[in-house]
């Protein structure tokens, strides 16, 4: 028999406990911030200082030392080592580094990373962990998908969606296209599709399973069928 093919989706959720705000709850970063300000490109135009600022917070966040992956992100690193790369996919919502600090090898960033930058002229990308100076380079920008672009690698995801055997959907909320779609292509490729958030999201109903609690503890038990 062929080895499976997982598809794991990530989002904010699966972050929250190891002290990274979601966007969305109470208190969640866009609750203390206007999305138009701080995650358009308009917003930037408007004021490039504020909206590095923002980011320069978010990027200086995943330096405090009691920023760690969690249980979750180290059990989607184990079930890549156990059935190889080629088998185990991440495409992660999340700018943040923790599924590679936990050991995943395998990682889609769709909506960017914030310990990369880019030069808005020639498009490279560049490794930056620390504050942007806006005021020494105009063309630098934070490698972050901002609402109305298009987010990063879709040919990529969606060649994988279409071959999963498992769509598993982890911590988001399932408010945000295209991310919000892809358990209705996995679906229709076929794929066992699978919800694990602390509640249900918008999109739970298009899921054949759904298990609900905190990440740490849902997701190393869900991910022990697999060995
Ligand atoms: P949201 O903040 O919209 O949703 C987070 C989800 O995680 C919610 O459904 C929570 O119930 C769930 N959650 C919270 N704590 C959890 C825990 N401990 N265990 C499991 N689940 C938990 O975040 P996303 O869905 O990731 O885009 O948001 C998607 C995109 O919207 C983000 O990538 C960001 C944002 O605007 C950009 O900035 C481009």
């Amino acid at each position: 028999m062929n080895p499976l093919k997982i598809v794991i989706l990530t989002g904010a959720g699966i972050s929250a406990e190891s002290g990274l705000s979601t966007f969305r709850a109470q208190n969640g970063l866009w609750e203390g911030h206007n999305v138009d300000d701080v995650a358009t490109y308009e917003g930037y135009q408007r004021d490039p200082l504020a909206v590095h600022s923002f980011y320069n917070m978010l990027r200086k966040k995943l330096h405090d030392p009691s920023v760690q992956p969690n249980s979750a992100h180290y059990a989607l690193a184990e079930l890549e080592s156990k059935l190889g790369s080629e088998n185990v996919t991440i495409i992660t919502q999340n700018v943040d580094n923790l599924h590679e600090k936990a050991g995943s090898k395998n990682i889609i960033h769709m909506h960017g990373e914030l310990l990369k930058t880019r030069d808005e002229q020639t498009g490279e990308v560049f490794y930056c962990d620390e504050d942007i100076d806006y005021q020494k380079n105009h063309n630098i920008r934070p490698h972050i998908v901002w609402f109305g672009e298009i987010p990063l690698y879709m040919d990529e995801i969606y060649d994988h969606l279409m071959n999963a055997d498992y769509f598993i959907s982890i911590g988001t909320s399932g408010h945000v296209y295209p991310a919000a779609g892809f358990v209705q292509i996995a679906n229709q490729a076929g794929a066992k599709t699978v919800e694990l958030n602390l509640e249900p999201s918008l999109k739970q109903s298009e899921f054949q399973v759904t298990i609900y609690g905190p990440a740490s503890k849902i997701v190393p038990e869900f991910i022990k069928r697999f060995e």
